[in-house]
């Protein structure tokens, strides 16, 4: 039994001393939030870092999404495609925006909406494809591009997972209308909380900067149904600190990955999830699969990491359509969601932070080496 808790993650923090010089400074300044100086730099910054050509920074990621499926003027009551193997903020987003959540099954290898499904489920009342890169790994953007295209569809990514993520050298906030990523303290690269949309569209950069403040354009004029989306200049200066940390976190969790990968790769029943040549890992998850021919269920081995205080989490068990909100409506119990339902019993994350040793490390793979 390990003495102290091992959790699945845990949150990159700055240095005291570094943060207070911010703080510091934003004292003087006396300007806590309301676009400050620390929150322009930070949106700034993340530019270069995502490699796109805007970002709008949120107080969370949950605000974020759902002020991107707001600036995008659906029509009320339309249907959205998504994918139900995700945090809930993905679908309730949708239904906090008047829409409806149509779920589709995912692919087995990256667990993300299954692009070949998607055709299938478009009505006349379809508006947009939610897609989420879950653990980090791309929908299959050219797919569903192809997808919207033809339909005359708007696309959203939920990225929460994959901060710093590129395809083919391609920062991953390029694809779609707009891409939402989550800077929650679990997430590899944190403010506390926070998160941002990345856009092409000139067009999105004065809608969302308005829904982001209460829809407020100028002191006499409010002009849309807007929300308090700002983000504040102390989440905003870790944030700043962070992007100088969260580059040595992911050379830190590379050498984990690479550690579990030798470890667990040739046990039988133990399935390793392998990104796609092309596309840069986020690292923010190490998902393992637990197939039917490894000696007992995930749930079993859950139990026995438990046992051993190690908080490994079945990340995304229940689905989403096993909600208590969602599972009852006709077409969830309809839904062909097979995948979905097979890889919602058999995946753990296993725990994936920088500051994780050899002995935890070892620990953490006796368990699964041992059954
Ligand atoms: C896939 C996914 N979408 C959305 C969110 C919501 O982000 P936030 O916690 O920043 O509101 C999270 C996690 O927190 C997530 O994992």
């Amino acid at each position: 039994m390990t003495e102290d808790k091992i959790y699945v993650t845990q949150p990159l923090l700055p240095e005291l001393k570094d943060l207070n010089r911010y703080i510091q400074e934003i004292w003087g300044s006396k300007w806590l939030t309301n676009m400050g100086k620390m929150h322009n730099e930070f949106e700034h910054r993340l530019k270069d870092v995502l490699k796109v050509s805007n970002v709008s920074l949120f107080n969370n990621g949950t605000i974020a999404l759902l002020t991107a499926i707001k600036a995008l003027n659906l029509p009320y009551g339309s249907e959205v495609i998504t994918t139900p193997f995700t945090f809930a903020a993905t679908p309730h987003c949708i239904t906090w925006n008047g829409l409806k959540p149509v779920f589709c099954d995912i692919e087995p290898d990256t667990m993300t909406i299954d692009a070949n499904k998607i055709e299938n489920l478009i009505t006349p009342n379809t508006s947009l494809i939610l897609g989420v890169h879950v653990y980090g790994f791309p929908c299959d953007v050219k797919k569903i591009d192809e997808i919207a295209k033809k339909y005359n569809l708007k696309v959203i990514y939920d990225a929460a997972h994959a901060f710093s993520t590129e395809i083919d050298g391609v920062g991953i906030g390029n694809f779609g209308d707009i891409t939402m990523f989550s800077f929650h303290a679990t997430k590899l690269f944190n403010s506390v909380e926070g998160g941002c949309l990345t856009y092409k569209n000139l067009d999105l950069v004065k809608k969302i900067y308005n829904l982001r403040n209460f829809g407020i354009q100028s002191e006499e004029l409010v002009e849309d149904v807007g929300i308090n989306g700002k983000m504040n200049e102390i989440q905003a200066a870790i944030g700043l600190l962070n992007l100088d940390l969260f580059r040595k976190e992911q050379e830190k969790r590379e050498h984990i990955k690479s550690f579990y990968n030798a470890k667990l790769s040739e046990i039988k029943g133990i399935r390793l999830l392998k990104m796609p040549n092309n596309t840069t890992d986020s690292y923010q998850y190490y998902p393992i699969v637990i197939e039917d021919d490894y000696p007992i269920s995930r749930d079993k081995l859950y139990e026995k990491f438990r046992d051993k205080n190690i908080m490994v989490r079945k990340y995304f068990y229940p689905a989403c359509t096993d909600y208590e909100c969602y599972k009852h409506d006709l077409a969830v119990k309809l839904a062909d969601l097979k995948t979905v339902n097979a890889c919602k019993q058999k995946v753990l994350c296993l725990p994936f932070y920088g500051a994780l040793t050899d002995e935890n490390l070892n620990s953490i793979c006796k368990v699964i080496c041992d059954v």
